[in-house]
């Protein structure tokens, strides 16, 4: 703990990439505004990056590779970690608990995969570990969740948490591009990566959804809890499905209560209707909605990455953390006293559209609609159109809340059978 009453309070950083200059930069520029609002200097002491290359408006006398060295430093209070990585990025940030350092990551794949060892280990230092940035880059999700809500009981945390993806199926709706061309547009702006399956596969929005349910359930979440579908299948026939609902298509982290009180996290392209708020998050941006008891229902917009939105997250904790400091205090570590189970992916409920092509003849559509009631699947609305006059015909059927399992059952029974021609395209559709 800090002693002298004029210490600053000194910040080492590991990365330096386009988050880590941006909250360099502002540790600079807004200096005196922070020294007031934590009530010491903030110090940046030291950068640590992977190959010594100076980055305009830094000191370069900050820099060094050596990161085990730097949070090993006995004059750093706080260790900002923006490199990534699982390896030897845990071992770092356990190193810097173990000392007595407090910590600031954007790391969401270490999170969801070593969050439980990482929160214990601060709760035994009485050191802090923020995460603001980890989600929904600017967006205030991650405080709400953990302070703001912890008098409520939230019962379902959705969200539109990956920007890239949100981004590829508006170009999809709003062009009329397929998969593949809107995905090269994404990668031509810069909103994709040369490989994009952790975005467009679903593994970042499976690792933001396992932090989410974590804080909203008071449960430890982690990553191979999560169902996870990405968008790399949505078809320019699905988009058009959607608009003929009235839904758009949504990469959706959806985390909720099930029925017998089991937590349900998944991440699915899904229908949303236009008038759910969700609906309306264009472009890059990203959103999350949030269900509770008492509050009701909650929405968080913004932008979900970049350089200055993501280092404005990071600098609101690195002055939390700094203000704990400077107190002697730590502030509220993790609330993780629930064990209701994870649910069962084929037990998740979902409203569900499905899109087939039938023999047009009498007794199909009855058929059909016995199938779905064998399995206690309940229709809530048939739509039907010719399909170039070969004795077919386009069918989208969507059903009231079902299980996933026995939807999955039905479609396998019906693609088995003469009445349908060619595979079923099932997806899940938002609301009740
Ligand atoms: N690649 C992510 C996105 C941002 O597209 O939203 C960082 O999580």
């Amino acid at each position: 703990m800090m002693t002298k009453p004029d210490a600053p309070v000194r910040v080492a950083m590991l990365g330096c990439g386009t988050v880590g200059s941006q909250v360099a930069r502002i540790l600079v520029e807004q200096a005196d505004d922070l020294r007031a609002r934590v009530g010491r200097p903030l110090e940046l002491v030291g950068i640590a990056t992977r190959t010594r290359r100076d980055r305009p408006g830094i000191d370069p006398a900050l820099f060094t590779t050596d990161a085990a060295a730097l949070v090993a430093r006995p004059d750093v209070d706080l260790v900002v970690e923006l490199m990534g990585g699982l390896h030897p990025t845990l071992e770092l940030l356990m190193d810097a608990v173990a000392a007595g350092k407090s910590v600031v990551t954007a790391n969401k794949a270490l999170l969801a995969q070593h969050g439980g060892q990482l929160f214990e280990a601060a709760e035994d230092a009485g050191v802090d570990i923020y995460y603001e940035a980890a989600v929904a880059g600017a967006i205030p999700i991650i405080r709400p969740l953990r302070e703001s809500l912890v008098g409520d009981a939230v019962t379902a945390v959705k969200g539109i948490v990956n920007g890239t993806t949100n981004y590829i199926l508006d170009q999809m709706h709003t062009t009329g591009a397929d998969y593949g061309d809107a995905l090269a547009e994404a990668q031509q702006l810069g909103f994709a990566e040369a490989d994009p399956t952790a975005d467009v596969e679903g593994h970042d929005a499976a690792a933001k959804a396992a932090i989410l349910a974590s804080l909203a359930f008071h449960t430890r979440v982690g990553l191979d809890d999560v169902d996870r579908e990405g968008i790399s299948s949505v078809t320019s026939d699905d988009i058009a499905a959607a608009e003929q609902l009235g839904c758009v298509m949504k990469l959706l982290a959806d985390c909720r209560v099930s029925p017998d009180g089991t937590i349900a996290v998944g991440v699915h392209p899904s229908l949303v209707p236009v008038s759910h708020p969700l609906a309306g998050v264009r472009g890059a941006f990203n959103a999350v909605f949030v269900e509770s008891i008492n509050a009701g229902q909650l929405m968080f917009m913004g932008p979900g990455a970049g350089g200055s939105p993501t280092a404005s997250a990071v600098l609101g904790d690195v002055v939390t953390a700094a203000r704990n400091r400077v107190r002697g205090v730590a502030g509220p570590g993790e609330s993780a006293y629930s064990t209701p189970g994870i649910t069962d992916p084929g037990a998740v409920l979902s409203r569900h559209h499905l899109a087939l092509v039938v023999r047009d003849e009498p007794g199909v559509l009855a058929r059909i609609a016995t199938a779905l009631a064998s399995r206690g699947v309940s229709i809530q609305a048939v739509h039907q159109e010719q399909f170039g006059g070969s004795g077919t015909a386009r069918l989208g059927i969507t059903t009231h809340l079902a299980a996933v399992a026995a939807i999955a059952t039905v479609v396998a029974g019906l693609e088995a059978s003469d009445d349908v021609a060619g595979p079923i395209r099932v997806l899940r559709m938002e609301g009740n």
